[in-house]
């Protein structure tokens, strides 16, 4: 598989989005366009980062009642976004509603959030999150991915630490996009669930969600094609 890099685009302006991009290749990775970015260029950055030849994942993490989710579903494929995601926390109804939003012709794919890498077991507990009687640290997760492959999603996005026990519970054609990615010696920032990007792929993940490694890096398209050589260096 190619193109396995997802560039978290997380700046503030349409600027300074269409300067890094410049400097990245649309060969070597796709970018993400989250809600620091959207909610500061709206719409059109997507269509200048189109225009600039990459595939985008719209990451607005959507989580409403169904019918809303649907409608912003029906938005994400008129921007032409190659990937757009909502929350498995919203329950079965939301996920069905927004798999269910577009016709499958539409080649859009349609990725729910489990539980955000950046929580761990005592931020789940404390919002009434229990992982079960053996004490499974993934098991909240797991549940998460089987019901977003049972409502219709695409694929999920989860931490590399549990990409390996979802990819088990579900089968190869469902997509793993993993964040929360860091080098060995690599600034953790405000990630808790890490792992290295050989670890992700070696766990099944499909795509890699890489920001501030990248991003803030003095050579942004140096630090791509590390991230790059070292996936090449453990994929089939
Ligand atoms: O800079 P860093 O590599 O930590 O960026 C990770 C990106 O992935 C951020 O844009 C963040 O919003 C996103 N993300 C995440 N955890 C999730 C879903 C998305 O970190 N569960």
């Amino acid at each position: 598989m190619k193109n396995r890099i997802i560039v978290a685009m997380d700046v503030p302006s349409r600027k300074d989005a269409i300067s890094l991009a410049k400097k990245l290749d649309p060969s070597l990775c796709r970018l993400k366009v989250g809600m620091e970015l959207f909610t500061a260029a709206g719409p059109a950055v997507v269509e200048d980062l189109r225009n600039l030849g990459f595939d985008i994942f719209l990451d607005l993490k959507y989580h409403d009642i169904p019918d809303t989710v649907a409608g912003a579903i029906r938005s994400a494929a008129g921007l032409g976004v190659w990937m757009a995601n909502i929350h498995c926390l919203g329950g079965r109804k939301i996920m069905e509603a927004a798999a269910n939003a577009v016709p499958r012709e539409v080649r859009l794919l349609i990725i729910g959030v489990t539980i955000l890498t950046s929580m761990k077991v005592t931020d789940l507990r404390e919002v009434g999150i229990d992982d079960d009687e053996s004490s499974d640290p993934t098991f909240p997760m797991v549940r998460l991915a089987q019901l977003a492959k049972q409502s219709g999603l695409d694929g999920v996005v989860c931490s590399g630490q549990e990409a390996a026990a979802i990819r088990k519970a579900t089968d190869d054609s469902f997509t793993l996009v993993t964040p929360g990615i860091r080098l060995p010696d690599g600034n953790k920032n405000d990630q808790a669930r890490i792992v290295t990007p050989e670890m992700a792929i070696q766990s099944g993940a499909s795509h890699l969600v890489v920001g501030r490694p990248i991003t803030g890096a003095a050579d942004p398209v140096a630090a791509l094609h590390e991230f790059n050589n070292r996936i090449a260096s453990v994929a089939n």
